[in-house]
């Protein structure tokens, strides 16, 4: 079972973690110096890894997909798990090994790991040589000018204004149809096991003109799905200064949504406190706003929900998810589920398993309670649920969600679907994958007639544990 886990646990930090591509660069320089970003962690870093492409970019750098060619090594980082964390320094004993190799390479640290640690890094880390934090990417020049200089660099400032807004991201690891977008940063929320707010601060949302704008460039380059990304999406809110209109979650929706009927509109997470009707009345008014909804509820009890901080109990989780069914018929929704929080009883534990039973949600994230230095359960909390204790509660809450997966996947079989092409599947150039509305990936015989970008009808015809099977049915 634990190596199932870990496969899972693989599979899922794959889906999550890219790698640098070469990208064009608008006069081609063979003496240009060369980056390598490798990035860890949730959407919101891959996005920040393309601002920073972007201002490197600017300084004349060209990227590359091959870290030993390299003059700099970025490794965008994530703390959000202790294990997440041991992962990234097992990778820099690589990279330390290249400088050996290749003397004059620098290796830089970014992201949430970055912040969390600070100059302690550098201590622990000895050949690192620049630590930056994620709301200092403006920064870069000035550090690595400092380097070139022979000093080491950090700045781990945090902003409560910088959104990144006038940055246009260069795309890295693009099919070209699918892109994130950034909507915010940070997050106010303060759940007791998360090191996020510490790692990114406080909560701001960008504005919406140049949320709109990057959408429409998107779409003009062929881009035909954004995904919105926040940690709390539902808490977007920017007011405009020329009208004074307030623009929250819902109006930001339709308005990326009205950018053109062809382009998929996705976002990324929604806070069961704060998912208003509005803006699931507002899905349900728009047709390209995907049928999706990503709501982690972390645990299915409302005495560890409130040990957790997350500001609801069950019942208005499952009103929530009532009111999801009411107004969107057939959403699919996901979740995240923590097992063996701080006190965590069997009896709570089973709560979780309950709700499962309830929503039999279409896919889950899960994880074992990993207590994170600083975060307000560690300082008042024991973290007393024994690792093996933690282990079989996961196990069952995997093994649970994937029948409740599989079941899901199933009532799919027959239908026909709207499928948005990514390009060819993973095993054969035969085949084309994309996905459905509810976020389900869709595998079924190429056909010249079209090309990624393209939208077309699949019929439904089987499923594997997680792929729809089918075939396009355009006369
Ligand atoms: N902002 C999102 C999620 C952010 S982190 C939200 O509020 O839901 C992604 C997921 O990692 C969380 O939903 C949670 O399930 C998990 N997670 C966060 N901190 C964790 C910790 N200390 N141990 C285990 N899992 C954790
Ligand atoms: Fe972390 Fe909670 Fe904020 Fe999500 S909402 S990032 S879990 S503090
Ligand atoms: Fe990880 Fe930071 Fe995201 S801790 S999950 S990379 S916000």
């Amino acid at each position: 079972m634990e190596q199932i886990k870990e496969i899972f646990q693989k599979e899922h930090d794959e889906q999550r973690q890219g790698e640098a591509t070469m990208i064009e660069s608008p006069i081609a320089n063979d003496h240009a110096r060369k980056l390598y970003i490798e990035s860890y962690g949730c959407a919101m870093n891959f996005a920040d890894s393309e601002v920073v492409a972007a201002i490197m970019l600017e300084m004349g750098f060209q990227t590359t997909a091959d870290h030993k060619e390299a003059d700099v090594i970025f490794v965008n980082t994530c703390s959000i798990r202790e294990n997440a964390e041991q992962r990234i320094r097992k990778r820099l004993t690589d990279f330390r090994s290249q400088k050996i190799t290749k003397p004059g390479t620098i290796v830089g640290v970014l992201g949430c790991m970055a912040e969390r640690l600070k100059a302690k890094f550098m201590e622990e880390e000895k050949l690192v040589d620049l630590v930056i934090g994620p709301d200092a990417y403006r920064d870069l020049p000035v550090l690595l000018s400092q380097i070139d200089g022979g000093q080491k660099a950090i700045n781990v400032l945090l902003s409560r204004e910088e959104t990144y807004a006038d940055i246009t991201p260069i795309r890295l690891n693009t099919n070209g149809v699918n892109a994130f977008v950034s909507i915010m940063r940070g997050c106010d929320n303060m759940c007791s096991f998360c090191v996020v707010p510490f790692t990114r601060g406080r909560e701001r949302s960008r504005s919406a003109n140049s949320i709109i704008n990057e959408v429409t460039e998107l779409f003009e380059s062929g881009y035909r799905e954004v995904v919105l990304l926040g940690q709390n999406v539902d808490s977007y809110k920017w007011v405009n200064e020329s009208t004074n209109e307030v623009v929250n979650f819902a109006k930001l929706l339709a308005m990326v949504a009205q950018v053109n009927p062809l382009i998929r509109v996705r976002f990324s997470t929604s806070h069961p406190k704060d998912i208003t009707d509005e803006v699931l009345q507002t899905i349900a008014d728009h047709a390209n706003i995907c049928n999706s909804i990503h709501l982690p509820v972390q645990s299915g009890s409302t005495s560890v929900l409130d040990r957790m901080n997350r500001n609801y109990s069950r019942e208005w989780y499952l009103n929530r998810i009532d009111a999801i069914r009411r107004i969107i018929p057939g959403c699919a929704i996901s979740t995240d589920i923590i097992t063996g929080f701080c006190g965590e009883t069997d009896e709570e534990f089973n709560d979780t398993l309950s709700m499962m039973h309830y929503v039999k949600f279409n896919y889950a994230y899960q994880f074992s309670y990993s207590e994170r230095p600083g975060t307000p359960a560690a300082k008042k909390m024991k973290d007393d649920i024994d690792e093996q204790t933690k282990a079989r509660r996961l196990d069952q809450v995997i093994a649970l969600q994937r029948g409740h997966s599989l079941e899901k996947l199933k009532e799919f079989v027959g239908q026909i679907h709207e499928v948005l092409i990514e390009g060819f599947s993973k095993k054969s150039t035969n085949d084309f994958a994309g996905k459905n509305d509810q976020n389900a990936v869709v595998v079924f015989p190429a056909d010249n007639r079209f090309k990624k970008g393209d939208y077309v009808k699949v019929l439904i015809e089987t499923c594997t544990s997680a792929t729809l099977i089918g075939k396009i049915i355009n006369e």
